[in-house]
Parts: C-alpha cells; structure tokens; sequence
C-alpha cells in the first residue's frame, strides 16, 4: 500500500527566501515542496503539504490528518518551544511524526534549545537546512515501513 505523508510547515516558514537567508538559507518554501516532492517519487510515497501561521489551523491540519495519512512530518517553526496544543494534537492523533527544522535550534538562543514536541515526536532532525525536510521525510519513510 502506498504510504502518504503529511508536510506541515509552521508560521513564517511562507517567508523562507527572503527571511533571515543566513539562518534559513535562500530556499523559498515551495523549492522545499518540490525537493520533497521528487523524493516522494523516488520513495514511491504520496505527500500532502500544509503551512499555516496559525496554531489552530495546524492543529485541525493534524487532526485531519486521522485516517488520510501514515505520518507527518512537521516544522512547528517557533510553535515548537511554546505550543502544548501542538504537542497535544500529535499525542492524541497517534500518527508517527518526525520533527525537522533547518536551523540548529540546539546552538541558538537558549529559548529556542527546549522543544516541546521531541518528547512526542518519533525523532527531531536539524541543522542541515533544506536538507533536513529530506533527510526526515527518508526517516518517517522507514519508520512507518517497519511498523
Ligand atoms: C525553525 C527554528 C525555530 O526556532 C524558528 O522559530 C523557526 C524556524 C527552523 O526551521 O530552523 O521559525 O523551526
């Protein structure tokens, strides 16, 4: 059976081209859509892709995700050190997730080195810019082969 994968972007994340390129790189969010998109064929998965600035709406994206897909993979953006409700939402789901961003948030300003969605987060890929949407989606894939 074919395995389809969610790609949530979380807020700003529809700047990245223009936003801080130091940090984020020059990649826009739809080069990021793309790359993954030719690696879903080689993978021979389907993805969906959803970014929103808004907590909420990521979190009906995740709940809609219920029964559509096999896993998501998931840049909270900031909502990754202060959303309880995005956190949540993944534990209620169930669906195995893996948490990328492109930046080392690790060697960041210390608010940023606390995630509150690794804990329920199949593993967190970082550091490695556009790379690390790649890099993570190859690990949800696997993942959710073997399970
Ligand atoms: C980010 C890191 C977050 O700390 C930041 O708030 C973002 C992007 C990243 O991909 O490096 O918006 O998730």
């Amino acid at each position: 059976m074919t395995k389809k994968f969610l790609v949530l972007h979380g807020p700003n994340l529809n700047l990245l081209g223009t936003r801080e390129p130091g940090i984020y790189g020059c990649q826009t969010l739809s080069d990021i859509n793309s790359s993954l998109g030719d690696l879903s064929t080689e993978l021979g998965c389907e993805l969906s892709f959803f970014q929103s600035n808004s907590e909420g709406e990521l979190i009906d994206s995740i709940q809609s995700a219920v029964g559509e897909c096999h896993g998501i993979l998931l840049n909270p953006a900031a909502y990754t050190h202060t959303s309880i409700a995005i956190r949540d939402a993944l534990s209620a789901v169930g669906l195995p997730c893996v948490e990328v961003h492109l930046s080392n948030i690790h060697s960041r300003e210390t608010f940023r080195h606390t995630s509150i969605i690794a804990p329920v987060a199949v593993g967190q890929i970082c550091g490695f810019g556009c790379d690390s949407y790649l890099l993570g989606l190859r690990a949800l894939f696997n993942y959710v082969k073997k399970i």
